[in-house]
């Protein structure tokens, strides 16, 4: 290696320069093509003055934590300085604090010769220090806007703390809840998935990339990883290329749409091809028919696992088939670090394609701003004041308030007056602070939580309130059993706080049975003998089969892992400061034994006839759901009526318009979610049942009606043809309005051929 360093003042009038274009370029398209080619221009020149191993440095992504420093901090040893001194690393991940990357991005401008600057890359999932809800309970939400301002302020708060990179959204759809990572995800559809990972990479990247509250968004996993079978984490999956183009990969084209920088190989393999390998996904369809510009990092240790798939013999051979199939960084698996230089010697891999995977990071990196400001200006003064602000709580509350669905709500139990009476507060979730959080919640303080219980004390400071746990989450421990009977008896109502811990979900946290855990249902029933009336309350990472709850307990309220703010949220809730809002995004099936279980299936030629015995269905299990996608109830009742569509006849390139009238039927306020979902009912290719096409919240007052018109471009009825493109095909269309994917209102229309 040559000891001359790149000149730091030419590097920086460099930078200076391009940020001034960049600022121009924010209004004029010329100008902004002109910053373009500033960039690459200026990343020529680095790449120019690089030796091979700081290529391939650019290449390699390490983990902080290596080891522990004197004061127990997490932090990057000796000998990874050293790496970093070297130009032997482009990035890190899990290393957080102004302080220390500072400290050590100031190794790497200068210290090292080539002066690059690392990016600091975290699952920065949902929030930073102010702990948001699950993206799974985001995504009840139903509203792009509460999801793209949690997005935001976990964005601010990591930046402050020097992160410029996040791991999210992850996009994948899940249609089997035993799989533990539905939770990270928006639930099993297409068209909700696509709308809030948009919303996603929206709040995360802000208005400006390289704007210092502005994280760079990763789209995750690429491809399909939610489709494990059996809904075993990591598991195999075999699909259909149409339907890997029309349900699992939509939502990563929205997320790019909306401006995404980075994509994350998944660890699956789909067809017998591992993604972290798929020059088909990485370069087919992601580079030449997306245009994506960006780079793609390995999940972590992915090409390494290449080996175990069968797609590799050796880390050579799997670094030489990740790189080549258009894999960028490698996290962890060292394998880039490893053989890129040798594979270059033997002619396996080119020099440019080294190149580009270069320029791809580079050009992140510039677009990020790291290139005029190395450390974004952070300070630990700047990370203080925006950690855990005030505002970010009173945020963190209202959207795990909107994330609740309200499942059940017999003879108006809910909401409960604060004020007055007896209420037992019973469950292992209850007084809880470590559960709360959900998965993937990073560096959070779990001190932070506020529990049900205490939600609810401080909404009803009048009432007498009695707790007891009853039970663990999981387990056959009987003892509490007594004790919850004894509170009940002496209550007027029962609040029982039940479910699943933080790690029931998430990665490798799959469960092959997903009603309550151990003995809660046990504990359920004890109580519901003494016959005061019960609210259940939920805390889970996915859906959940029910059915025994449902059948006799009053009233249901699924609050999912709400992070920080759950105790308020849900006490707004009970008490009817805030009228529930959420929606399902996932099935809830009555048994485990159905999954998957999704709205959006197709009809098979025996579809489900309960009077015809030769037909799809079980012999033991109803056919139909305990609750649809879409479902959610409120405080007040709506009712649908004169459906229309305003132009039943379509040409390919007109827009579909739909009329309905939602009336508040009820005697509160509340919201409703009018949902539009599409059957095309003939194809060349068999056709779902139904697809979500759009959506839209009213707020309607007691009595009052709206007219609600929803509109998509007829292109939106599109599907992927045995020619794998995407067409609409001339036909009849069902058009169905309603409160879920159950809703009956049907109108037709007809798409023409131009
Ligand atoms: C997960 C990714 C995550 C990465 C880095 C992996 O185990 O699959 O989702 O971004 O770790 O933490």
């Amino acid at each position: 290696m040559t000891n001359v360093k790149l000149s730091r003042p030419i590097l920086l009038l460099v930078a200076g320069l391009l940020v001034l274009q960049i600022a121009v370029a924010q209004k004029s398209t010329p100008a902004r093509a002109q910053a373009g080619r500033g960039v690459e221009h200026a990343i020529d020149s680095i790449i120019a003055g690089l030796t091979l191993q700081e290529k391939i440095g650019q290449l390699v992504q390490y983990t902080g934590g290596w080891s522990t420093g004197p004061t127990g901090e997490q932090t990057i040893n000796q000998e990874q300085r050293a790496i970093i001194r070297a130009g032997g690393a482009g990035s890190l991940l899990n290393v957080t604090g102004a302080a220390e990357t500072r400290a050590l991005q100031r190794i790497a401008v200068e210290e090292s010769r080539s002066r690059i600057p690392l990016i600091f890359g975290l699952d920065v999932i949902h929030g930073f220090k102010t702990t948001f809800p699950i993206p799974l309970a985001e995504a009840a939400s139903w509203d792009p806007a509460a999801v793209e301002l949690s997005a935001r302020i976990g964005a601010t708060e990591a930046a402050s703390a020097g992160v410029h990179w996040t791991f999210a959204p992850m996009v994948d759809i899940a249609r089997d809840p035993r799989w533990g990572r539905i939770a990270e995800g928006s639930g099993e559809d297409t068209y909700l998935g696509s709308v809030m990972g948009a919303a996603r990479v929206r709040g995360f990247q802000g208005t400006r990339l390289d704007d210092p509250t502005s994280l760079v968004a990763c789209v995750k996993h690429y491809a399909a990883y939610g489709a494990a079978e059996g809904g075993r984490d990591y598991n195999t999956v075999d699909m259909s290329e149409q339907t890997l183009r029309d349900v699992y990969l939509p939502p990563f084209k929205a997320a790019l749409d909306a401006g995404a920088g980075t994509f994350m190989a998944s660890f699956n393999e789909i067809n017998g091809v591992a993604s972290s390998g798929s020059r088909f996904l990485m370069t087919t369809v992601l580079r030449d028919e997306w245009k994506f510009d960006g780079f793609v990092v390995s999940d972590w240790g992915s090409i390494g696992e290449l080996i175990p798939h069968g797609f590799a013999a050796d880390p050579g051979q799997a670094a030489e088939r990740a790189i080549n199939a258009g894999l960028d960084m490698d996290m962890e698996a060292r394998a880039f670090r490893d053989s890129l230089a040798s594979l270059v010697k033997q002619k396996r891999v080119t020099v440019a394609t080294i190149d580009e995977a270069v320029r791809r990071i580079l050009r992140i990196k510039f677009r990020i701003g790291l290139f005029a400001d190395p450390y974004r200006g952070t300070s630990v003064e700047r990370e203080k004041n925006t950690l855990r602000h005030p505002s970010h709580i009173a945020a963190a509350r209202n959207v795990a308030r909107r994330s609740i669905v309200l499942l059940k709500n017999e003879h108006n139990l809910l909401p409960l007056t604060p004020g007055t009476g007896a209420i037992a507060v019973i469950g292992p979730l209850a007084q809880n602070k470590r559960d709360p959080v959900g998965t993937w919640a990073g560096p959070t303080d779990t001190n932070h939580v506020v529990t049900a219980l205490e939600g609810i004390q401080e909404a009803a400071a009048g009432a007498m309130i009695m707790y007891t746990r009853g039970c663990g989450i999981d387990g056959n421990d009987t003892t509490g059993f007594a004790a919850a009977v004894n509170v009940a008896r002496k209550a007027d109502v029962v609040v029982m706080v039940m479910g699943e811990s933080n790690d029931m979900s998430g990665e490798a946290c799959c469960r092959s049975f997903i009603g309550l855990p151990g003995n809660q249902l046990d504990l359920i029933k004890a109580v519901q003998a003494v016959g005061k009336p019960i609210v259940l309350v939920l805390m889970n990472g996915r859906s959940l089969a029910i059915s025994w709850e449902a059948a006799n307990l009053p009233a249901i309220v699924e609050s999912w892992h709400l992070g920080h703010e759950t105790g308020h949220a849900i006490a707004d809730v009970l008490f009817g400061a805030y009228a529930p809002t959420g929606r399902l995004p996932v099935t809830f099936p009555r048994v485990t034994g159905q999954v998957p279980l999704y709205y959006n299936h197709k009809n098979t030629g025996r579809p489900f006839n309960d009077t015809v015995h030769y037909t799809t269905r079980y012999l033991d299990v109803p056919s139909t759901p305990l609750y649809p996608f879409g479902f959610g109830l409120t405080y007040t009742t709506f009712a649908y009526s004169g459906l229309t569509i305003e132009n039943a006849k379509l040409r390919t390139t007109d827009s579909l318009r739909v009329r309905v009238m939602v009336k508040n039927t009820g005697s509160r306020a509340g919201d409703e979610v009018v949902q539009m979902y599409v059957r095309d009912d003939v194809g060349t290719l068999t056709r779902p049942v139904r697809e979500l096409k759009a959506f839209q919240r009213v707020h309607l007052a007691p009595g009052a009606s709206a007219n609600v018109t929803l509109a998509i471009p007829v292109s939106d009825l599109a599907y992927t043809g045995l020619d794998m493109k995407r067409t609409v095909e001339p036909g009849s269309f069902t058009v169905f309005v309603g409160a879920n994917a159950a809703a009956d209102l049907a109108a037709h229309c007809e798409v023409v051929a131009r």
